[in-house]
């Protein structure tokens, strides 16, 4: 059956007017509710693996705007900690892992049960997915390898990932090992999500920009190619939309040789070229400055209709070049919206 949700139609290649609209984090710190909820569990993970907990902060960004999709609340270190690697969130500071730094230490994570440790995960999906109105779509997602990596092995956020980006370019063949569990991992815990009812997904290659051409090429291109072509082995249709954060012009290749239905752009990638380059290979997602949504006011409203102009012509999801940020007003958010309905080409 193909389903109307506009949302999903853009991601098949239709020019949707007004575009559909989501935003990356959009459930999360900077609703006051969330932090309300977010009290009720001990630390964060706790708060992830709870269902009941996930399911209401999936839907309070839903109860506020008028969105064309819900995001599964998660984060994408439930794959390390679903490896047996020792991952805490720790207030004011982020995550903090136990660092991975040798071969012996890639060999200690498990990647039999992985799905077993995430089935809380899965439960959500299932929840949200009998529970969404006719209208919303239901995204699913996980990390892709090298940002997943990122965490493992710098143990933190906050970094510009010095050892990574030295064990990826001095021991490739180490490095790759660990980069095919996580490719291995992620995509069944994906196929898990379609599984119990995600309509989409997203990988989050959040730190891609770190590196240069080449290292780019293994590491961000070809791990998710690989993730999309063993999730479409199971689920040929699934809309997957990749985000190669600060890609540059390796957006293009990105596109072309993974595979994806949409590419999520940062906030610097110009309209023309993204229209020019990207909408023709698939569905472009973006790129709303997040500090700008933060600022709101008149370059609020500009920006939302540059970014509509240039890009409502062809395949077009609207949201931010990157998260929404705590301190960010909602009544912001809800101008956004309103804006992006009110506007077609
Ligand atoms: O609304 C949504 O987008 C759904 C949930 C979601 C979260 N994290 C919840 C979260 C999603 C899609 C993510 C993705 C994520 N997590 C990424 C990729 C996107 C990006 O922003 O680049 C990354 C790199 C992470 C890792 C992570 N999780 C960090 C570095 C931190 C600490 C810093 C921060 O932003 O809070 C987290 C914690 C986290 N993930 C919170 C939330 C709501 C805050 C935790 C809390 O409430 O205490």
């Amino acid at each position: 059956m193909t389903s109307t949700k506009p949302f999903l139609s853009a991601l098949r290649g239709e020019a949707v007017q007004p575009a559909p609209i989501w935003l990356m984090r959009q459930a999360g710190r900077h609703l006051p509710e969330y932090r309300e909820l977010r009290k009720n569990a001990k630390n964060f993970l706790d708060f992830c693996f709870t269902p009941e907990m996930a399911v209401e902060a999936t839907r309070q960004p839903l109860r506020r705007y008028a969105f064309d999709a819900a995001i599964l609340f998660s984060d994408i270190l439930v794959i390390p900690h679903g490896l047996g690697q020792n991952v805490a969130f720790r207030e004011g500071e982020g995550p903090v892992l136990a660092p991975v730094r040798s071969l012996d230490d890639i060999e200690k994570l498990q990647l039999d049960g992985v799905n077993d440790r995430l089935a809380p995960v899965f439960e959500t999906v299932r929840e949200l997915a009998t529970t969404l109105d006719d209208n919303t779509a239901l995204i699913g997602f996980a990390g892709a390898p090298f940002t997943v990596a990122l965490y493992m092995i710098e143990g933190r956020g906050g970094t510009e990932g010095p050892n990574i980006r030295r064990w990826a370019a001095e021991k490739p063949d180490e490095f790759g090992r660990l980069i095919d569990l996580l490719c291995e991992a992620t995509a069944n815990y994906l196929i898990a999500q379609v599984e119990h009812g995600a309509e989409a997904l997203q990988l989050f290659d959040s730190w891609a920009g770190l590196l240069p051409e080449s290292l780019f090429r293994r590491w961000i291109i070809e791990p998710n190619r690989r993730i999309v072509e063993k999730v479409r082995d199971v689920y040929p249709d699934i809309p997957i939309i990749g985000f190669p954060r600060n890609a540059g012009v390796l957006y293009r290749d990105f596109a072309k040789q993974t595979g994806v239905s949409g590419i999520s752009i940062d906030a610097g990638v110009p309209m023309d070229w993204a229209a020019s380059e990207l909408q023709p290979i698939c569905t472009v997602q973006g790129n709303l400055d997040n500090q700008i949504l933060l600022c709101g006011g008149e370059i609020l409203d500009a920006e939302v209709r540059r970014i509509v102009d240039g890009l409502s012509g062809g395949p077009f999801v609207f949201n931010l070049g990157h998260g929404v940020l705590p301190p960010t007003p909602p009544e912001h958010v809800g101008r956004v919206v309103e804006l992006v309905r009110q506007q077609t080409a």
